[in-house]
C-alpha cells in the first residue's frame, strides 16, 4: 500500500525510518508492504535517503489515487488541518502526532473520517511512543472512565527531574531537552503547559465521550517552580510533576486541569522521570492501571505512527468506530469549585496560620528561615481555601502548589 508522510522533521523522518529498518515486519503483519510514495517539506534534504521521494507540492499527495495512507507530522494547525481535511474528504486515511490540531478540530476531522469511510488515528499525539488512546477506547471499553492523570510532556518531566536529581538550572535542562529533540519548536508550549492540556483535552474526550477544547480546562505550566518548592518536596516525601487530571464528578461535569502537583512519593507516577510518561487511567470495573514509555523523541512517536498506518492498512474496507461527542459548554467545571489539597508557602506567623487554616500538616525544611511556614491543607474547595488564605494576617503567600490526593 503506498505512503505518504507530510513534515519530515522530527517525528516524520521517524516514520520514513521505521518504515525502511522495519520493512519486513510490517510486510509479515500486514500481508503487504506499505512504501513510501512522497515525503512533503518545503526543505531540501541533500543525501538523505528518502530524497528522491520529496515533493514541496500537497497536492501531489491529495491528487495520487494510489496513495491511501497519509502521516501528517507536520505540528500546528496552518496548513495541517486544511490538508488533512481535504485528504480525508478525498477518501485517504490519516494518521497524525499533532496533539494541537486533535485537540482543536478532532471532532470535526474524526466527522470528516466517519462521512467518508476512512480512518483518523493520532496514537501519537498522547504519550509519544506509550500506547495509551488504543488501550483507553479498546482495552477499557467495558469501563465507565472516573478519573485519569499523567505525566504527558517530557521535556517539562526532564527539566523537573534535572532540578530535582541534579540541581540544574532550569535553563541548562531545558536547553539539554531541546538539543535532544524533546522541545517544541517553540518550547512555551511546553513550560506553560500548553502542550499537556492539547494532550489531556484529547484523553478527556475519548474518555468522556464530548469533544473537550483547549480553552475549556485551566491551565498552568512549571515557570513558577522555585527551587525551595523543590527543596520542601524532596525534605517531605514528594516529587514534583506537571501533571494533566480529569475526573468524573458526582454532578455528572468534569473536573480537569493542568498543573504542578506535589506527588506522594508512594504514587507511581512519581517514579516517572526523564523524558519518560505516565499515565494513570482509573475505571470502573478495570480498577487502576498504569501507562509508561518514552513520550517524546522521534522513533518512539514515529513508532506509535507507523502503527496507525498499519491499523488504517488493515481497516482500510471496514472503518474503525473511533470518536467522540460534539463540545458541550458546560461539561467542564469550573476547577476551584472542586475539591483538592495543596501545598503553601508563605511568610508570616504559624501562630496565625493555625488559627486560620485549623487541620493543616506543617512541613518542615531545615535551613528554612525563621518566619517561613509551609503546610499542606485538607481537602478543600480552592475557593475556600483562598478566602481562608487571605483572612491570615500578614500573611505573604509565596507558593500554592496542587497536591495529588
Ligand atoms: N514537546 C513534547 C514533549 C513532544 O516534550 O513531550 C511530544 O509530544
Amino acid at each position: 500500500m503506498k505512503a505518504a508522510i507530510m513534515g519530515y522533521g522530527v517525528v516524520g523522518s521517524g516514520v520514513g525510518n521505521i518504515l525502511l529498518k522495519n520493512a519486513d515486519i510490517i510486510a509479515e503483519k500486514l500481508g503487504e508492504s506499505i512504501e513510501i510514495k512522497y515525503v512533503l517539506d518545503l526543505r531540501d534534504f541533500p543525501g538523505d535517503v528518502l530524497e528522491d521521494k520529496l515533493t514541496k507540492r500537497f497536492e501531489d499527495i491529495l491528487e495520487d489515487s494510489e496513495v491511501k495512507l497519509v502521516c501528517e507530522a507536520m505540528g500546528g494547525t496552518k496548513p495541517a488541518y486544511d490538508f488533512t481535511k481535504r485528504l480525508l474528504e478525498a477518501g485517504k486515511h490519516v494518521v497524525s502526532s499533532n496533539k494541537e490540531l486533535v485537540a482543536t478540530y478532532g471532532y470535526e476531522l474524526l466527522g470528516a473520517a466517519k462521512a467518508h469511510g476512512v480512518n483518523y488515528l493520532f496514537e501519537a499525539a498522547v504519550g509519544g511512543g506509550v500506547p495509551i488512546l488504543r488501550p483507553l477506547w479498546q482495552c477499557l471499553a467495558a469501563n465507565h472512565i472516573e478519573k485519569f492523570y499523567g505525566i504527558l510532556n517530557g521535556t517539562t518531566n526532564f527539566i523537573l527531574t534535572k532540578m530535582y536529581n541534579e540541581d540544574m538550572p532550569f535553563d541548562e535542562a531545558l536547553a539539554l531537552a531541546q538539543k535532544l529533540g524533546y522541545a517544541e519548536k517553540d518550547p512555551t508550549a511546553d513550560i506553560a503547559g500548553a502542550d499537556v492540556c492539547r494532550k489531556t483535552c484529547i484523553l478527556a474526550s475519548i474518555s468522556f465521550g464530548k469533544h473537550i477544547d483547549p480553552d475549556q480546562v485551566q491551565t498552568q505550566g512549571i515557570q513558577d517552580i522555585n527551587i525551595r518548592d523543590v527543596s520542601y518536596a524532596k525534605a517531605n516525601g514528594y516529587e514534583i510533576k506537571l501533571l494533566g487530571y480529569c475526573r468524573k464528578l458526582d454532578s455528572g461535569k468534569i473536573d480537569a486541569i493542568v498543573s504542578p502537583f506535589f506527588v506522594p512519593k508512594g504514587n507511581q507516577i512519581a517514579t516517572v522521570s526523564d523524558v519518560f510518561n505516565g499515565i494513570v487511567v482509573v475505571g470502573d470495573m478495570v480498577d487502576e492501571v498504569f501507562f509508561y514509555g518514552r513520550g517524546a523523541g522521534s522513533m518512539p512517536t514515529a513508532s506509535a505512527c507507523v502503527a496507525d498506518l498499519i491499523d488504517c492498512a488493515m481497516h482500510d474496507k471496514a472503518r474503525k468506530n473511533f470518536g467522540w461527542g460534539a463540545r458541550d459548554a458546560g461539561f467542564v467545571e469550573n476547577h476551584s469549585a472542586c475539591q483538592g489539597s495543596y501545598f503553601v508557602r508563605g511568610e508570616g506567623d504559624i501562630h496565625a496560620v493555625k488559627a486560620a487554616m485549623g487541620d493543616v500538616t506543617f512541613l518542615s525544611l531545615q535551613g528554612a528561615p525563621l518566619n517561613e511556614v509551609a503546610f499542606i491543607t485538607q481537602t478543600e474547595t480552592e475557593g475556600d481555601l483562598d478566602r481562608k488564605l487571605a483572612g491570615i494576617p500578614d500573611f505573604h503567600i509565596s507558593a500554592k502548589i496542587r497536591v495529588l490526593v
